[in-house]
Protein backbone atom coordinates (compact mmCIF):
# COMPACT_ATOMS: atom_id res chain seq x y z
CA UNK A 1 0.00 0.00 0.00
CA UNK A 2 1.69 3.23 -0.76
CA UNK A 3 1.90 6.09 1.69
CA UNK A 4 0.97 9.80 0.49
CA UNK A 5 2.99 12.87 0.88
CA UNK A 6 2.76 16.48 0.78
CA UNK A 7 4.07 16.84 -2.65
CA UNK A 8 3.74 20.59 -2.47
CA UNK A 9 2.45 23.36 0.11
CA UNK A 10 1.36 27.13 0.32
CA UNK A 11 -0.03 29.76 2.34
CA UNK A 12 -1.81 33.10 1.51
CA UNK A 13 -2.54 35.51 3.79
CA UNK A 14 -3.95 39.24 3.11
CA UNK A 15 -1.92 42.24 2.82
CA UNK A 16 -3.40 44.13 5.15
CA UNK A 17 -2.00 43.98 8.76
CA UNK A 18 -4.19 44.72 11.79
CA UNK A 19 -2.55 45.52 14.96
CA UNK A 20 -3.55 45.40 18.64
CA UNK A 21 -3.45 48.82 18.59
CA UNK A 22 -5.56 49.26 15.60
CA UNK A 23 -8.07 47.09 17.10
CA UNK A 24 -8.64 49.71 20.15
CA UNK A 25 -10.06 52.02 17.69
CA UNK A 26 -13.19 49.80 17.91
CA UNK A 27 -13.32 48.05 21.78
CA UNK A 28 -12.04 48.81 24.84
CA UNK A 29 -8.66 46.78 24.78
CA UNK A 30 -5.06 47.12 24.60
CA UNK A 31 -1.61 45.84 23.29
CA UNK A 32 0.08 44.62 26.35
CA UNK A 33 -3.14 42.48 27.36
CA UNK A 34 -3.74 41.01 24.16
CA UNK A 35 0.40 40.10 24.19
CA UNK A 36 0.57 38.52 27.39
CA UNK A 37 -2.48 36.64 26.88
CA UNK A 38 -2.46 35.13 23.42
CA UNK A 39 1.00 36.14 22.23
CA UNK A 40 -0.58 37.72 19.11
CA UNK A 41 0.76 41.23 18.41
CA UNK A 42 -0.95 41.37 14.93
CA UNK A 43 -3.53 39.54 12.45
CA UNK A 44 -4.15 39.77 8.49
CA UNK A 45 -7.75 40.67 7.85
CA UNK A 46 -8.80 39.77 3.72
CA UNK A 47 -10.31 42.72 1.70
CA UNK A 48 -13.80 43.40 2.69
CA UNK A 49 -15.33 43.04 -1.00
CA UNK A 50 -12.32 41.74 -3.08
CA UNK A 51 -11.26 38.64 -1.17
CA UNK A 52 -13.44 35.65 0.22
CA UNK A 53 -12.18 32.52 2.10
CA UNK A 54 -12.56 30.70 -1.64
CA UNK A 55 -10.09 33.43 -3.19
CA UNK A 56 -7.47 33.03 -0.07
CA UNK A 57 -8.01 29.26 -0.68
CA UNK A 58 -7.55 30.21 -4.21
CA UNK A 59 -4.11 31.48 -4.32
CA UNK A 60 -2.88 29.04 -1.13
CA UNK A 61 -3.53 26.19 -4.14
CA UNK A 62 -2.08 27.64 -6.79
CA UNK A 63 1.59 27.57 -5.14
CA UNK A 64 0.60 24.38 -3.20
CA UNK A 65 -0.19 23.05 -6.69
CA UNK A 66 2.85 24.60 -8.60
CA UNK A 67 5.58 23.25 -5.75
CA UNK A 68 3.79 19.65 -6.19
CA UNK A 69 4.72 19.79 -10.17
CA UNK A 70 1.17 19.22 -11.23
CA UNK A 71 -1.57 21.04 -12.62
CA UNK A 72 -5.17 22.20 -11.22
CA UNK A 73 -6.51 20.00 -14.29
CA UNK A 74 -4.64 17.16 -12.77
CA UNK A 75 -6.08 17.92 -9.20
CA UNK A 76 -8.36 14.23 -8.64
CA UNK A 77 -10.26 15.36 -5.47
CA UNK A 78 -10.58 18.33 -3.07
CA UNK A 79 -10.98 18.57 0.25
CA UNK A 80 -11.56 22.19 1.94
CA UNK A 81 -11.55 22.58 5.46
CA UNK A 82 -13.34 26.01 6.94
CA UNK A 83 -15.35 27.52 9.34
CA UNK A 84 -15.97 30.56 7.43
CA UNK A 85 -17.72 29.31 4.04
CA UNK A 86 -18.38 31.86 1.38
CA UNK A 87 -21.97 30.04 1.36
CA UNK A 88 -23.62 28.53 4.43
CA UNK A 89 -24.09 26.18 1.26
CA UNK A 90 -23.44 25.19 -0.92
CA UNK A 91 -19.40 24.52 0.67
CA UNK A 92 -16.06 25.95 -0.34
CA UNK A 93 -15.20 22.73 -1.89
CA UNK A 94 -17.41 23.39 -5.36
CA UNK A 95 -16.15 27.55 -4.81
CA UNK A 96 -12.43 26.23 -5.78
CA UNK A 97 -13.37 23.80 -8.12
CA UNK A 98 -14.96 26.57 -9.86
CA UNK A 99 -12.26 29.24 -9.50
CA UNK A 100 -9.25 26.94 -10.45
CA UNK A 101 -11.30 25.55 -13.85
CA UNK A 102 -10.96 22.20 -12.49
CA UNK A 103 -12.24 19.14 -13.92
CA UNK A 104 -15.58 17.62 -12.26
CA UNK A 105 -13.59 16.22 -9.65
CA UNK A 106 -14.95 15.56 -6.52
CA UNK A 107 -15.23 18.25 -3.51
CA UNK A 108 -15.50 17.48 -0.12
CA UNK A 109 -16.59 20.19 3.08
CA UNK A 110 -14.70 19.55 6.08
CA UNK A 111 -16.49 21.34 9.31
CA UNK A 112 -14.19 20.84 12.15
CA UNK A 113 -13.19 24.26 13.23
CA UNK A 114 -9.61 24.44 14.62
CA UNK A 115 -8.48 20.52 13.73
CA UNK A 116 -10.62 21.31 10.52
CA UNK A 117 -7.01 20.72 8.10
CA UNK A 118 -5.87 17.80 10.30
CA UNK A 119 -9.35 15.43 9.77
CA UNK A 120 -8.87 16.86 6.09
CA UNK A 121 -5.55 15.67 5.45
CA UNK A 122 -6.60 12.04 7.21
CA UNK A 123 -9.47 11.86 4.71
CA UNK A 124 -7.15 12.05 1.87
CA UNK A 125 -4.46 10.40 3.34
CA UNK A 126 -6.90 7.48 3.04
CA UNK A 127 -7.88 8.21 -0.41
CA UNK A 128 -4.34 7.96 -1.28
CA UNK A 129 -3.41 4.93 0.45
CA UNK A 130 -6.79 3.31 -1.04
CA UNK A 131 -5.11 4.07 -4.35
CA UNK A 132 -8.69 5.76 -5.28
CA UNK A 133 -7.34 8.93 -5.93
CA UNK A 134 -3.44 10.41 -6.65
CA UNK A 135 -3.53 13.95 -6.54
CA UNK A 136 -5.72 15.51 -3.80
CA UNK A 137 -5.64 19.16 -2.78
CA UNK A 138 -6.20 19.69 0.46
CA UNK A 139 -6.93 23.04 1.84
CA UNK A 140 -7.69 25.31 5.23
CA UNK A 141 -8.99 28.80 4.14
CA UNK A 142 -11.29 31.52 7.01
CA UNK A 143 -12.23 35.04 6.70
CA UNK A 144 -12.64 35.26 10.57
CA UNK A 145 -12.77 39.08 9.93
CA UNK A 146 -16.52 38.81 8.55
CA UNK A 147 -18.23 37.22 11.41
CA UNK A 148 -16.54 38.84 14.67
CA UNK A 149 -18.15 40.99 17.24
CA UNK A 150 -15.74 44.00 16.72
CA UNK A 151 -17.14 46.01 20.16
CA UNK A 152 -16.40 45.52 23.67
CA UNK A 153 -18.78 42.95 24.04
CA UNK A 154 -16.41 40.92 21.90
CA UNK A 155 -13.65 41.26 22.72
CA UNK A 156 -12.19 38.51 24.16
CA UNK A 157 -12.74 36.21 21.02
CA UNK A 158 -12.02 39.23 17.91
CA UNK A 159 -8.92 40.02 19.12
CA UNK A 160 -7.85 36.60 18.49
CA UNK A 161 -9.00 35.39 15.28
CA UNK A 162 -7.08 36.28 11.93
CA UNK A 163 -7.75 35.36 8.21
CA UNK A 164 -5.37 32.77 5.71
CA UNK A 165 -5.39 30.22 3.95
CA UNK A 166 -3.07 27.23 3.74
CA UNK A 167 -2.84 24.70 1.33
CA UNK A 168 -1.10 20.87 0.37
CA UNK A 169 -1.46 18.65 -2.54
CA UNK A 170 -0.87 14.74 -1.46
CA UNK A 171 0.09 12.33 -3.60
CA UNK A 172 1.47 8.73 -3.25
CA UNK A 173 4.61 8.01 -2.62
CA UNK A 174 6.31 4.10 -2.68
CA UNK A 175 9.23 5.39 -0.56
CA UNK A 176 9.05 3.72 3.15
CA UNK A 177 10.91 6.35 4.52
CA UNK A 178 8.67 9.31 3.79
CA UNK A 179 5.05 10.53 3.59
CA UNK A 180 2.55 10.61 6.53
CA UNK A 181 2.92 7.59 8.52
CA UNK A 182 -0.20 8.09 10.91
CA UNK A 183 -2.96 10.20 11.33
CA UNK A 184 -4.90 10.27 14.48
CA UNK A 185 -8.87 12.10 15.15
CA UNK A 186 -11.23 12.36 18.27
CA UNK A 187 -14.30 14.22 19.40
CA UNK A 188 -15.85 14.69 22.42
CA UNK A 189 -19.32 16.58 22.19
CA UNK A 190 -20.17 17.26 25.52
CA UNK A 191 -18.40 20.65 25.69
CA UNK A 192 -19.78 21.48 22.77
CA UNK A 193 -21.23 24.74 23.44
CA UNK A 194 -18.24 26.00 25.15
CA UNK A 195 -16.42 27.31 21.80
CA UNK A 196 -19.15 27.52 19.13
CA UNK A 197 -21.52 30.16 16.94
CA UNK A 198 -25.05 29.16 17.31
CA UNK A 199 -26.83 30.99 15.07
CA UNK A 200 -28.14 30.81 12.13
CA UNK A 201 -28.43 27.29 13.07
CA UNK A 202 -31.81 25.13 13.24
CA UNK A 203 -31.63 24.21 17.16
CA UNK A 204 -34.10 26.37 17.85
CA UNK A 205 -32.91 26.75 22.09
CA UNK A 206 -33.40 22.72 22.00
CA UNK A 207 -29.97 21.93 23.77
CA UNK A 208 -30.40 24.56 26.50
CA UNK A 209 -29.80 28.06 27.82
CA UNK A 210 -26.59 28.78 26.18
CA UNK A 211 -27.92 27.82 22.52
CA UNK A 212 -29.88 31.48 22.69
CA UNK A 213 -31.94 33.05 19.84
CA UNK A 214 -34.49 35.56 19.66
CA UNK A 215 -37.12 34.46 17.26
CA UNK A 216 -39.62 37.03 15.37
CA UNK A 217 -43.07 35.68 15.23
CA UNK A 218 -42.89 33.34 12.63
CA UNK A 219 -46.34 31.76 10.98
CA UNK A 220 -45.32 28.43 10.69
CA UNK A 221 -41.67 27.45 12.36
CA UNK A 222 -39.18 29.48 14.42
CA UNK A 223 -36.97 31.41 11.87
CA UNK A 224 -33.66 30.37 11.47
CA UNK A 225 -32.34 34.03 11.53
CA UNK A 226 -34.15 37.00 12.80
CA UNK A 227 -33.91 40.62 13.50
CA UNK A 228 -33.95 40.26 16.91
CA UNK A 229 -30.97 37.85 16.89
CA UNK A 230 -29.35 40.59 15.42
CA UNK A 231 -29.78 43.21 17.19
CA UNK A 232 -29.04 41.02 20.29
CA UNK A 233 -25.87 40.43 18.50
CA UNK A 234 -26.62 36.70 18.81
CA UNK A 235 -25.07 35.98 15.67
CA UNK A 236 -21.58 36.00 16.83
CA UNK A 237 -19.27 33.04 18.11
CA UNK A 238 -19.25 32.43 21.95
CA UNK A 239 -16.17 30.47 23.76
CA UNK A 240 -15.49 30.36 27.57
CA UNK A 241 -11.94 30.90 27.08
CA UNK A 242 -10.63 29.51 30.37
CA UNK A 243 -12.54 25.97 29.41
CA UNK A 244 -10.61 25.94 26.21
CA UNK A 245 -7.52 26.26 27.82
CA UNK A 246 -7.68 24.05 30.23
CA UNK A 247 -9.06 20.93 27.87
CA UNK A 248 -6.34 22.11 25.24
CA UNK A 249 -3.39 21.86 27.42
CA UNK A 250 -4.44 18.20 28.30
CA UNK A 251 -5.77 16.82 24.72
CA UNK A 252 -2.90 18.66 22.49
CA UNK A 253 0.33 16.95 24.35
CA UNK A 254 -1.35 13.56 24.54
CA UNK A 255 -2.60 13.44 20.66
CA UNK A 256 1.06 14.14 19.69
CA UNK A 257 2.65 11.49 22.08
CA UNK A 258 -0.51 9.43 20.85
CA UNK A 259 1.16 9.65 17.24
CA UNK A 260 4.73 9.43 18.10
CA UNK A 261 4.04 6.20 20.53
CA UNK A 262 1.90 4.76 17.54
CA UNK A 263 5.22 4.83 15.22
CA UNK A 264 7.75 3.80 18.07
CA UNK A 265 8.97 7.52 18.71
CA UNK A 266 9.45 9.92 21.61
CA UNK A 267 8.93 13.21 21.96
CA UNK A 268 12.80 13.85 21.82
CA UNK A 269 13.20 12.18 18.08
CA UNK A 270 10.95 15.29 16.55
CA UNK A 271 12.35 17.56 14.32
CA UNK A 272 9.50 20.01 14.08
CA UNK A 273 5.90 20.36 16.27
CA UNK A 274 3.55 22.57 14.20
CA UNK A 275 0.88 23.08 16.65
CA UNK A 276 -2.45 24.81 15.69
CA UNK A 277 -1.78 28.02 16.47
CA UNK A 278 -4.70 28.50 18.97
CA UNK A 279 -2.34 31.02 21.72
CA UNK A 280 1.15 31.13 22.51
CA UNK A 281 0.87 29.80 25.85
CA UNK A 282 -0.87 26.71 25.07
CA UNK A 283 1.98 26.38 22.61
CA UNK A 284 4.33 26.89 25.14
CA UNK A 285 2.65 24.49 27.66
CA UNK A 286 2.99 21.70 25.21
CA UNK A 287 6.50 22.46 24.39
CA UNK A 288 7.53 22.19 28.43
CA UNK A 289 4.76 19.04 29.40
CA UNK A 290 6.77 17.17 25.99
CA UNK A 291 9.95 18.39 26.78
CA UNK A 292 10.81 20.21 23.56
CA UNK A 293 13.46 23.13 22.47
CA UNK A 294 12.34 25.94 20.96
CA UNK A 295 13.88 25.07 17.73
CA UNK A 296 11.13 21.48 18.08
CA UNK A 297 8.28 23.82 17.56
CA UNK A 298 6.95 26.43 15.16
CA UNK A 299 4.84 29.45 16.31
CA UNK A 300 3.65 32.44 14.11
CA UNK A 301 0.34 33.19 16.06
CA UNK A 302 2.59 36.28 16.54
CA UNK A 303 1.66 37.76 13.27
CA UNK A 304 -1.21 36.18 12.06
CA UNK A 305 -3.33 35.35 14.79
CA UNK A 306 -5.69 32.16 15.38
CA UNK A 307 -6.51 31.19 11.58
CA UNK A 308 -8.61 28.14 12.54
CA UNK A 309 -8.39 25.44 10.01
CA UNK A 310 -5.69 27.61 8.05
CA UNK A 311 -3.12 27.80 11.13
CA UNK A 312 -1.52 24.48 10.70
CA UNK A 313 -0.99 24.84 6.72
CA UNK A 314 0.51 28.31 7.25
CA UNK A 315 2.83 27.53 9.62
CA UNK A 316 3.47 24.14 8.15
CA UNK A 317 4.17 26.28 5.01
CA UNK A 318 6.14 29.44 6.93
CA UNK A 319 8.50 26.99 8.71
CA UNK A 320 8.92 24.90 5.18
CA UNK A 321 10.06 27.96 3.58
CA UNK A 322 12.10 29.10 6.25
CA UNK A 323 14.23 25.86 5.91
CA UNK A 324 13.46 24.61 9.29
CA UNK A 325 11.53 21.49 7.97
CA UNK A 326 14.32 18.95 5.58
CA UNK A 327 13.82 16.17 3.60
CA UNK A 328 13.60 13.03 5.97
CA UNK A 329 12.24 15.19 9.04
CA UNK A 330 9.99 13.60 11.74
CA UNK A 331 7.32 16.10 11.57
CA UNK A 332 4.19 16.19 14.06
CA UNK A 333 1.18 18.40 13.11
CA UNK A 334 -1.43 18.39 15.75
CA UNK A 335 -4.82 20.95 16.58
CA UNK A 336 -7.53 21.41 19.38
CA UNK A 337 -10.84 23.14 19.00
CA UNK A 338 -14.46 23.40 19.02
CA UNK A 339 -16.39 20.58 19.17
CA UNK A 340 -14.41 19.99 21.09
CA UNK A 341 -12.08 18.11 18.33
CA UNK A 342 -8.67 17.56 18.33
CA UNK A 343 -6.09 15.67 16.03
CA UNK A 344 -2.81 14.25 14.72
CA UNK A 345 -1.02 13.51 11.79
CA UNK A 346 3.21 12.03 12.18
CA UNK A 347 5.20 12.74 8.88
CA UNK A 348 8.25 12.47 7.84
CA UNK A 349 9.02 15.10 5.39
N1 LIG B 1 -8.87 43.13 26.10
C1 LIG B 1 -8.90 43.51 27.38
N2 LIG B 1 -9.55 42.86 28.35
C2 LIG B 1 -10.21 41.73 27.99
C3 LIG B 1 -10.22 41.26 26.67
C4 LIG B 1 -9.52 42.01 25.70
N3 LIG B 1 -9.45 41.64 24.42
N4 LIG B 1 -10.94 40.12 26.63
C5 LIG B 1 -11.38 39.89 27.87
N5 LIG B 1 -10.94 40.86 28.69
C6 LIG B 1 -11.16 40.99 30.13
C7 LIG B 1 -12.41 40.27 30.59
O1 LIG B 1 -13.55 41.07 30.39
C8 LIG B 1 -12.09 40.06 32.05
O2 LIG B 1 -12.34 41.27 32.74
P1 LIG B 1 -12.96 41.25 34.23
O3 LIG B 1 -11.95 40.51 35.06
O4 LIG B 1 -13.08 42.68 34.54
O5 LIG B 1 -14.26 40.51 34.10
C9 LIG B 1 -10.58 39.84 32.06
O6 LIG B 1 -10.09 40.37 30.84
C10 LIG B 1 -10.20 38.39 32.18
O7 LIG B 1 -10.99 37.65 31.25
P2 LIG B 1 -10.80 36.13 31.06
O8 LIG B 1 -11.70 35.68 29.95
O9 LIG B 1 -10.87 35.45 32.37
O10 LIG B 1 -9.28 36.12 30.54
P3 LIG B 1 -8.29 34.91 30.35
O11 LIG B 1 -7.11 35.13 31.19
O12 LIG B 1 -8.98 33.60 30.42
O13 LIG B 1 -7.85 35.13 28.86
C11 LIG B 1 -8.27 34.19 26.69
C12 LIG B 1 -8.80 35.06 27.82
C13 LIG B 1 -9.35 34.08 25.65
C14 LIG B 1 -7.04 34.86 26.08
C15 LIG B 1 -7.85 32.82 27.27
O14 LIG B 1 -8.90 32.30 28.04
C16 LIG B 1 -7.51 31.84 26.19
O15 LIG B 1 -6.55 32.02 25.48
N6 LIG B 1 -8.25 30.74 26.07
C17 LIG B 1 -8.06 29.78 25.02
C18 LIG B 1 -8.71 30.32 23.78
C19 LIG B 1 -8.38 29.54 22.56
O16 LIG B 1 -7.31 29.02 22.42
N7 LIG B 1 -9.31 29.52 21.64
C20 LIG B 1 -9.17 28.88 20.38
C21 LIG B 1 -9.27 27.41 20.55
S1 LIG B 1 -8.99 26.65 19.07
Amino acid sequence: MPRSKIAGIGKYVPERVVTNQDLTQYMDTDDQWILERTGIKERRYAHRTEETTTTMAVEAAKIAIERAGTTAQEIDFIVFATLSPDYYFPGCGVMLQRAMKMKEVGALDVRNQCSGFLYAISVADQFIKSGMYKNILVVGSEKHSFGLDFSTRGRNISVIFGDGAGAVVLQPTEKTDQGILSTHLHSDGESAEILAMYNPGTHANHWGEKNYADFDEAPIAQMFMSHKMIDKAQNFPFMDGQSVFKKAVVKFPEVIMEALLANGYQSTDLNMLIPHQANLRISQFVQQKLKLTEDQVYNNIQQYGNTTAASVPIALCEAWEKGKIKEGDLVCLAAFGSGFTWASALLKW
